[in-house]
This record gives C-alpha cells, structure tokens and sequence, in this order.
C-alpha cells in the first residue's frame, strides 16, 4: 500500500478503504485512542484499537513519543473532535518511548524548558506549526522573487569584508589558538592562515550581491548571517538567515516599494496556505495574552495584524519628521523612554521604534533619510550632505524587520567616506572597482528571516522560530 500522509489522508477521506499511515503518538488515552501525527499537518488521526485484539505487550510500547506504523479501515468518526478515524487491525512499533523519561508528555512546558530540548521540541504542536509556517515563509520568498526577474544568488560565508563596518565578526581561522604565528612587531601573522589574510564569517551578503546586480539586474541572497554581538534579547540571534536583494537602477523609493510589495506578497501566501497552523497560532498567543496584564495584550489577533499588514499601506516619513514626533511625545515628556530624545541625530532605539509604530501610526512604518553619522559607509548621500538614502521598515512587536537603502554609486563620494572612517581602500578595492567601471544607481535591502517568522507567527522570542538558535553562551545540539 502507497504510503500517505495524515494531511493528505484527512484532506481526501477515503471512507471503508484500507489505509497505512506511520507517526508519533501524541497521546494513548483508556487503552483504546491513539492520537497519531506525522508532523504533515497539526491535526492528529485518532486510531481506535480493539484492546482484546492486540496482545498487551504490543499495548505496552505504545507510549506518547513512540514510533508507530498502523494499518486500518478509515471511517467515519464515532465520536467527537474528528470526522474520521481509522479502526486499527495491525500495528507495528518502530521505536517506543521511555515514557518515565520522555520530556515532551502531553502538558505545557515552558519555552525555557523547550529550548533545552531543541531536538525533541518540534514534536510539540507549536513547533512544529511554527516551523511549518517558516518553511512556507521560505517557499513563499524564492517564488516571489523568482516570478519578479530576481536571480538567486550564494553569497560567500567565510569573507574578509566587514560590510556593516560594526565590527562584530566571527573569525574563521586553522591557527593554532596557544601558539600562533607572529609578525616581527609582535602581532599574530594572518599571511599564515589558511586564507593568508584575517577572515570572518559574514555580517551580510550585500557587498557581494552589488557585485552580480551590476550585471545580472536583479538578484537577491537568502543565506545565514552571523553577528558577534552580545545582545540577550528575544531579537537577536548570532546566527540569522537574511534576504537581500539588490537592484540595478533602482532608487530609494523603487527600493521602498519593492520592499512593501515584497512583505505582503508572502505574508498573503502564508495566510492561503498555512491557515490551519495560523489558526492554531493564534490560539496560542490568545491564550498566552490572557497571562498578561490588559494593558500590554495586543487590540488584534494573530491573523488580524497579519491582514492588517497585507491590507495597508505602510506609513513612510523620514527620519526627521519621526524625531520631530517623538521629541513631542507623551512619552519623552514625562521622561518614559530610557533614552530620552533630545536632539537631531539620535540613534533610535527599540522603544522608539516601537512607539511610532504601536502607539503614534499603529500601522508598519517606513523611515527613511536617516543621520549619515548613524549609518553604514556605503549609503548614499543626500544633497544636504548630511542624511543618507537609508531605510528602515519597522513593525509591531518586532521593531525593526528590514534595513536598506540606496548604495552610493559615485566612487570619489564613496572613497571620501572611506577615508573618513578610516577604513583602508585596499581591502574594498573590489567594491570600488564596481564605482569605476559602469557604475550605475542601485538599491537594495536586508530583511531579518526570524524576526519575519515572529511577526508571522507570534511568537514572543526569537530563539522560538530557528530549530537550533545560537545567542552568547549557547550553542548546544
Ligand atoms: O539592518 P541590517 O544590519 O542591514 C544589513 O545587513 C544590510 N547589509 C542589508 C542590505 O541593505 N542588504 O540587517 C538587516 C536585518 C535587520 O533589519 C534585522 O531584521 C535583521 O537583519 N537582523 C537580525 N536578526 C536577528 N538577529 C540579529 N542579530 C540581527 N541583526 C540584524
Ligand atoms: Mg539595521
């Protein structure tokens, strides 16, 4: 018999027909119902075994956790909660469960405890509805692009180039850690490393990717992201995946409107094709919200603010109206925020972001023209000289979700800035090359896939939609 998932098996139904379907026991209740998933979908079959039928060390194995194949008749449901269920005439157990030892029983855990069971917690219903959605999300990201004239392309991992000019790489190196090479002044000699020079994993693919969109036009990467900063919140990993595509001919507000088109459009293909899991989400961050205090529990459910996004024109101001805005605000007055506002040139935080966007718009934001001092050395400058052709797109409860902007495309500009960050021309001599030989305006942007799959799925930390997330001090599995 061809093997069938239980999604398929629930969708088409084949009532009075023979089936075989394999799965994991959620739950064994009176001897008699077995709750079986596969992780095809977030519903479970009930599997209704004839207890005299089957001998009683068969019955023992079966334990939630265990590994099961059952063969069956589909029928039409006697009891509530399901529309068919299958009457068991053989089982065979693959692998049974300890169960005085198995973590995931039927009961709620606590995020903290699931994250140190990240190779069992996906058998958890919110994981894998989760991890579901985020592979749809995947899906939903390659076809957008590759339906719009966009090229796929495998930006390196390993690379010399600190894109971002932050400074918080990972070193990749085969030196011997206690006893390395050094130079005549006393400093480790990297000419002798396996790359003969100091490289790190990568901050972002965007240099490299402006290298292939002044040829190919259109591409964008979709790869993993590493960033050495020690910060402990629930949106920042120090392994991400990032989108970023980049555009020839392209200007900021071309850059802009790709960006909105480009969110909707998979928001819209997760909400037609993982209705069931978000339905299931929902539930999850309804019930979760009840824990909290009135105050803090969001005026839409999960599915709404996703309609919302999908529905609404994102909010676009620069960054000199959103100062404006939140130097006058309730909550600078009254000294609320952490980091008062006070002048032009600020660097906003979170709560800043978050302000305009929850409680001043209450819709996604777009802010653009930000401080040149503020920013990375490869925007565009804007003819006041001093704000650049950045944007940032911030959303509820995630705060930032995307940074970009129009690339500076005129190399004695973008050799100025160099020179006055002191960052040595040699070691962008490649980029430069792109501004000497048939440089042309071109844009593009960085979307953060997790802090995506957060707002997709409402879950609260970010260490909750990656299967094996890596913060400071943990990298276990
Ligand atoms: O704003 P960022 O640093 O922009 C860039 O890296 C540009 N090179 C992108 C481009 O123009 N091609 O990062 C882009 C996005 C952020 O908006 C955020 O969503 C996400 O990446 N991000 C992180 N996500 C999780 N953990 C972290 N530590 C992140 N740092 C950035
Ligand atoms: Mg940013």
């Amino acid at each position: 018999m061809a093997l069938v998932s239980i999604n398929e098996l629930l969708k088409k139904q084949p009532l009075q027909q023979d089936v075989v379907v394999n799965g994991w026991v959620k739950t064994f209740r009176s001897n008699r119902f077995i709750a079986l998933n596969d992780g095809s979908t977030i519903h479970n079959i009930q599997c209704v075994v004839d207890f005299e039928q089957f001998d009683e060390s068969v019955l023992r194995q079966i334990a939630t956790g265990a590994a099961l194949k059952i063969t069956g008749t589909l029928v039409e449901s006697q009891g509530k909660g399901q529309a068919v269920e299958i009457q068991v005439s053989d089982i065979f157990v693959h692998g049974t469960a300890d169960a005085d030892n198995y973590p995931i029983q039927p009961k709620k855990h606590s995020m903290e405890f699931l994250r140190e069971q990240a190779h069992l917690r996906i058998r958890t219903n919110t994981f894998a509805a989760v991890m579901r959605v985020r592979s749809a999300l995947s899906f939903a990201i390659h076809q957008y692009f590759q339906k719009n004239g966009f090229y796929y392309m495998h930006a390196p991992i390993i690379t010399g180039s600190d894109a971002e000019g932050a400074g918080e790489m990972f070193r990749v190196t085969t030196l011997d850690p206690k006893n390395p090479p050094l130079t005549e002044d006393g400093t480790i000699n990297y000419r002798e490393d396996f790359f003969g020079k100091e490289t790190n994993l990568t901050v972002s693919g965007q240099l490299e990717a402006e290298a292939y969109a002044m040829a190919l036009g259109k591409v964008y990467t979709f790869g993993p992201t590493f960033r050495a900063e020690n910060s402990n919140t629930s949106r920042h990993l120090a392994e991400f995946w990032m989108i970023e595509p980049e555009m020839a001919f392209y200007n900021l507000d071309d850059n802009m409107d790709l960006a909105e088109d480009f969110i909707k459009n998979i928001l819209r293909y997760v909400l037609e094709n993982c209705e069931e899991d978000l339905k299931f989400l929902e539930k999850r961050l309804l019930d979760e919200e009840k824990t909290k205090p009135q105050t803090e529990r969001s005026e839409m459910s999960l599915l709404e603010k996703l309609r919302f996004v999908v529905d609404n024109n994102f909010i676009r101001i620069t960054y000199t109206e959103a100062i404006d805005i939140l130097k006058n605000s309730k909550p600078n007055k009254k000294k609320k925020f952490k980091y008062p506002i006070e002048e032009w040139g600020a660097d906003l935080q979170s709560e800043h972001e978050r302000f305009l966007v929850e409680k001043h718009f209450k819709c996604p934001v777009i802010l653009f023209d930000y401080p040149a001092k503020i920013k990375a050395f490869y925007m565009r400058l804007n003819e006041d000289g001093k704000t650049v052709r950045a944007m940032d797109i911030l959303f509820p409860d995630i705060g930032e979700i995307v940074g970009g902007s129009q690339r500076e495309e005129r190399l004695e500009v973008l050799q100025e800035k160099i020179e006055a960050l002191g960052i040595d021309e040699k070691e962008l001599w490649w980029y430069l090359d792109l501004r000497k030989y048939g440089t042309a305006i071109h844009s593009g942007f960085g979307l953060g896939f997790e802090r995506l799959v957060q707002f997709t799925t409402g879950m609260g930390n970010i260490r909750d939609v990656i299967p094996f997330p890596r913060t400071p001090q943990n990298a276990e599995f």
